[in-house]
């Protein structure tokens, strides 16, 4: 977001996980060696743990999925460096169990919460949504996770919830951006609470079938569809919910560039770059940009009324 050129990876680089793994299995099985690995996962750049879960098919998009290994090494996430290639090597110093988040503000059940109980009630799915990201990348991905409103529904919000706010980490022991004052650390973000509570919204704790790589927010992370990437805030240990909108991280640094609602619309230029269109990462042309990201069936109701010129 500190607006430099997205380096495309050219295709011809790119190959699916799946194909991947299959393409690895043949071969070991050919060789007749399936119960010794030819090396192992770990060494492969692969190897988190395997997750659980179901396919949910009201939530899949028929597109070509981005290839693991971009979406696990093309990375924003600051508190890791700046550039797209750091998180995917600094973040793996992150310890990330324990974890634990905590609930406050105006809530029935307020507490700090281990990892285990957030996730205890939820069964996990498959989701496969669009991430546009505001610098006009895009990329397909499989997350697996469960239901944002779900979650909030668990903790009972009172009526005085009119927004949530959602804290990242702050550890300055392992996350060496920190360092650099390019944001107000720790990152925050917030979403209006019927924004929150729409089914699309989703909390992430794996990918391609695999716990979440560190450096795409392990442990756990938001994901929200229809607005730019930077909303998906990542590592997330404190979720508040609050009477007044909250002042995001990018709003705070560049209020002129970054809005509190950041949806997705091609309309809406960036005040240093338009919109309309996108690059999907592995893809050589430019693709457009859809409207709340492609979601507009499911959200546009929430907008209804407002200037989104006003409101971005
Ligand atoms: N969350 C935190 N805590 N720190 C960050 O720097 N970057 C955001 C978002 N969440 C960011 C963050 C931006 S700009 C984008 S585009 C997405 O994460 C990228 O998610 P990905 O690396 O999983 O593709």
């Amino acid at each position: 977001m500190l607006i430099k050129r997205p380096t495309d990876i050219p295709s011809s680089e790119i190959t699916d996980k799946e194909t991947y793994l299959n393409r690895r299995h043949f071969m070991q099985s050919a060789l007749g060696l399936a119960m010794l690995p030819l090396f192992n996962e770990a060494q492969a750049g692969y190897g988190n743990t395997p997750l659980k879960h179901e396919k949910a098919e009201r939530f899949r998009i028929d597109e070509e999925l981005t290839p693991y290994k971009d979406i696990s090494s093309y990375n924003n996430f600051y508190e890791f460096g700046t550039d797209k290639y750091s998180p995917a090597k600094q973040a793996q110093q992150l310890t990330t169990d324990p974890w634990s988040i905590t609930i406050a503000g105006h809530v029935e059940k307020p507490g700090t919460y281990s990892l285990e109980d957030i996730m205890k009630p939820h069964a996990l799915e498959e989701r496969i949504y669009r991430l546009r990201c505001v610098e006009r990348w895009s990329m397909v991905i499989p997350w697996i996770g469960f239901s944002l409103a779900d979650m909030i529904k668990r903790f009972q919000p009172t009526s005085s919830a009119k927004y949530v706010k959602f804290t990242t980490l702050e550890r300055k022991s392992e996350m060496p951006g920190l360092r650099r004052r390019v944001l107000d650390w720790p990152y925050v973000e917030g979403l209006r609470i019927d924004e929150a509570m729409n089914p699309l919204a989703l909390m992430a704790v794996g990918l391609y079938g695999e716990a979440l790589p560190k450096q795409n927010g392990a442990p756990i992370r938001l994901v929200v569809p229809w607005k730019y990437g930077f909303k998906s805030i990542k590592s997330v240990v404190k979720i508040e919910f609050v009477d007044r909108q909250p002042v995001s991280s990018w709003e705070q640094a560049a209020p002129r560039e970054y809005g509190f609602y950041s949806n997705v619309n091609p309309q809406v230029d960036h005040p240093r770059w338009s919109q309309k269109r996108e690059r999907r990462i592995g893809e050589f042309l430019k693709r457009k940009t859809l409207m709340f990201n492609g979601y507009e069936e499911q959200v546009a109701y929430l907008y209804k009324g407002m200037d989104l010129r006003k409101n971005y």
